[in-house]
């Protein structure tokens, strides 16, 4: 590749998607590939981890190939495979990891183990490779809700994390309870659009004194003004006002709570760059609500785009790349880490 040093290809199985990305020098997206499973799990209303890494099995090579096709390369050309090794689903994480060492092997390719939660972090640099650090960094997915500083690469302080469920697992949860299908988070987004946030009063747990974050008394506070207000929940669709004034009211108690820490996390440290990252950075509300206190307090708000946000293996590529300047290197006897925390 002309004008590029170092042509990575990046690869995520952590969880429901089977995700492979060509990345030239950290930040230039030549093709990101992402395979849903969407259809297998919506009928379950959730992921059903044995079904995630079945697909994987039968994705991966589909999934990598087209990757290669799209940026017009073949594996000869890959400087080094980056792999996510965890946190995740470990069936799933086991089908990309096997997968990068036995091509990584035979071809001699070097494979980098990349932690998913960095590669979120990382997204950003994708389209935005002027960000300088250091910077306050809100991840907010289906699996985690973290909040941390980030003084460089490999350089974290976590200043918070939620106590109970993710702030994405939230949204999937509220959006079973009102029977909306999975997964719930761009669903509860469109229909607040149309209602009203102020109908119902949910609670926002602030935690004072503390970053960290709780949702699950929202979740179960939700779970109760449905049962006493909608006892037939079955009756309702997405159509009615009602169901829309819940997904306006439960969705603004998560975004006032999310802005909130940011901000305490601003006036905490002095920092002046927030970075956002996750499957619920694509929140519409989250996004216009985080820049208007960032314009407010005159601060810099990065937001990856949408496809960025939820889980693909660009960010993969991209924070590989680091791990690869540094020579962390995995051996053979890589192995997968459904628990692996970032600092
Ligand atoms: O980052 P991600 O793709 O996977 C994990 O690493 O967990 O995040 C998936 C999560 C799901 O819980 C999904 O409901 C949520 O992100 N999500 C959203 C939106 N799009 C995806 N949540 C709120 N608003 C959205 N627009
Ligand atoms: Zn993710």
């Amino acid at each position: 590749m002309e004008g590029f040093k170092v042509i990575s290809l990046g690869i995520d199985t952590s969880c429901d998607d089977t995700s492979a990305a060509v990345v030239a020098d950290g930040k230039k997206i030549l093709s990101n590939v992402v395979s849903s499973q969407t259809f297998i799990h919506k009928k379950y209303g959730g992921i059903v981890p044995e079904l995630a890494s079945r697909r994987h099995i039968e994705m991966i090579i589909p999934v990598v190939t087209e990757s290669l096709t799209i940026a017009d390369l073949q594996l000869k050309d890959i400087n080094f495979i980056a792999v996510c090794y965890g946190p995740g689903l470990i069936g799933s994480l086991l089908v990309g990891c096997a997968f990068a060492k036995a091509i990584g092997f035979s071809n001699k390719i070097p494979v980098v183990p990349v932690n998913h939660l960095e590669g979120h972090i990382f997204s950003v640099f994708l389209e935005h490779s002027d960000l300088d650090f250091p910077f306050i960094s809100l991840l907010v997915s289906g699996g985690h809700t973290c909040l941390y500083v980030v003084d460089g690469f490999g350089y974290y302080t976590e200043l918070g994390k939620t106590r109970d469920d993710a702030a994405g697992e939230a949204y999937d949860k509220v959006a079973k309870i009102l029977g909306l299908g999975y997964p719930g988070g761009p669903i509860i987004d469109k229909l607040a659009k149309d209602g009203n946030p102020k109908a119902f009063n949910f609670p926002r747990a602030y935690l004072p004194e503390s970053f960290d974050f709780s949702f699950s008394g929202i979740k179960t506070a939700v779970k109760l003004a449905v049962q006493r207000v909608l006892p037939n929940i079955q009756d309702y669709s997405l159509e009615d006002q009602i169901i829309k004034d819940f997904c306006a009211s439960f969705q603004s108690a998560v975004v006032d709570v999310l802005v909130k820490k940011v901000e305490w996390a601003i006036e905490k440290t002095g920092l002046k760059k927030i970075v956002l990252s996750g499957g619920v950075a694509a929140n519409s509300h989250l996004r216009a609500k985080m820049a208007e206190m960032a314009s407010e307090r005159g601060l810099n708000l990065y937001l990856p785009s949408i496809p960025l946000c939820t889980d693909n293996a660009a960010m993969i590529a991209a924070a590989g790349y680091h791990q690869f300047l540094s020579g962390n290197i995995a051996s053979l006897d890589l192995n997968p880490k459904a628990y692996l925390p970032l600092c």
